[in-house]
């Protein structure tokens, strides 16, 4: 593994070692076990979006692993005034020992990985949020003790999360099933990917998604970039919502995560997002574990 640009990249025997990384990480953390895995590493955090989880948790998790982080926050780099992709890769390259991007479009991260001679991280583009999947991966294998078998289920937009989680939950031998409006469905490269799995089902109608689900996962109607469509989306996206009814469609025990933040009384109810907190704030957690993993792995050298 070089770079971890998208999940549709990361092999099923890589996950199960980042995962693997990460348990082991968040133990020694909470035991006071130093892990100075990136001693004397500088890690760039270049944001094109804005950010809570993710620059606080890899800027924390830098330094718990021993090495610093630059954050460059949107409209804060040469970047954001027109200078080319290339030119900022070939530049930050000589100072950094890897960069983390949060930005748009996904070629923005494929082409510094191309261009740039040091690991590049997806901290999300609107193709895919691989760190997130991986902390809910972590998360969903620490409740339920297991992965393979399991049902996972994704109601809403078919952005970013949907298609990391497909891709992720696949891979990790879940089955998949994903209900969204017509309109709104995965990406197509996803589709084609999961088409090839007979543990995948793409809905519209989310309490048949729902059916027996260990795992309820949603997301925003609107993601970073699309706040000019909210007012169509909350139309659309009516009915998409992860409440009640959905719970009790899905198995007694299932839990759901949401990668936050959350917009309560759209995609979740209050009522289901504070009776799901414990589980959701230890899936926020390990977004700081299942990092300093994939850090690890890509930048120990
Ligand atoms: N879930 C997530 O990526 O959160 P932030 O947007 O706060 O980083
Ligand atoms: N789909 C959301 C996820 C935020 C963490 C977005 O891209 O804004």
């Amino acid at each position: 593994m070089k770079h971890f640009l998208k999940l549709l990249d990361v092999s099923p025997k890589e996950i199960e070692e980042i995962l693997n990384l990460a348990d082991q990480l968040k133990y020694e953390n909470k035991h006071n076990i130093a892990h100075p895995h990136l001693k004397g590493k500088s890690v760039g955090l270049i944001f094109h979006k804005a950010s809570t989880r993710t620059r606080v948790s890899f800027q924390v998790g830098v330094y718990q692993l021993g090495g610093q982080a630059v954050v460059l926050n949107p409209g804060e780099t040469q970047m954001d005034r027109g200078e080319s992709i290339a030119d900022t890769a070939r530049t930050l390259s000589r100072y950094f020992d890897g960069v983390m991007i949060r930005t748009f479009g996904q070629h923005i991260v494929e082409e510094f990985a191309a261009v740039g001679s040091v690991p590049v991280i997806n901290g999300l583009t609107d193709f895919e949020h691989p760190c997130q999947v991986m902390a809910d991966l972590m998360t969903i294998r620490e409740v339920k003790g297991t992965l393979e078998g399991l049902k996972l289920c994704y109601i809403g937009d078919g952005n970013n999360m949907a298609n990391s989680l497909i891709v992720g939950g696949l891979k990790t031998g879940m089955k998949v099933s994903v209900a969204t409006p017509k309109d709104y469905r995965p990406a197509p490269e996803i589709l084609d990917f999961a088409q090839s799995y007979s543990s995948f089902e793409l809905l519209e109608n989310p309490l048949e998604a729902a059916a027996d689900a260990d795992v309820l996962v949603t997301d925003v109607w609107a993601s970073m970039g699309q706040e000019g469509e909210a007012e169509i989306r909350r139309k659309a996206f009516a009915g998409y919502q992860i409440n009640r009814e959905t719970l009790s469609a899905a198995r007694g025990d299932a839990i759901v995560l949401h990668c936050l933040p959350a917009h309560k009384g759209e995609e979740i109810t209050e009522e289901v997002f504070e009776a799901n907190a414990h589980v959701i704030f230890e899936e926020a957690e390990n977004r700081l574990h299942a990092q300093k993993a994939i850090m690890t792995l890509l930048m120990r050298g």
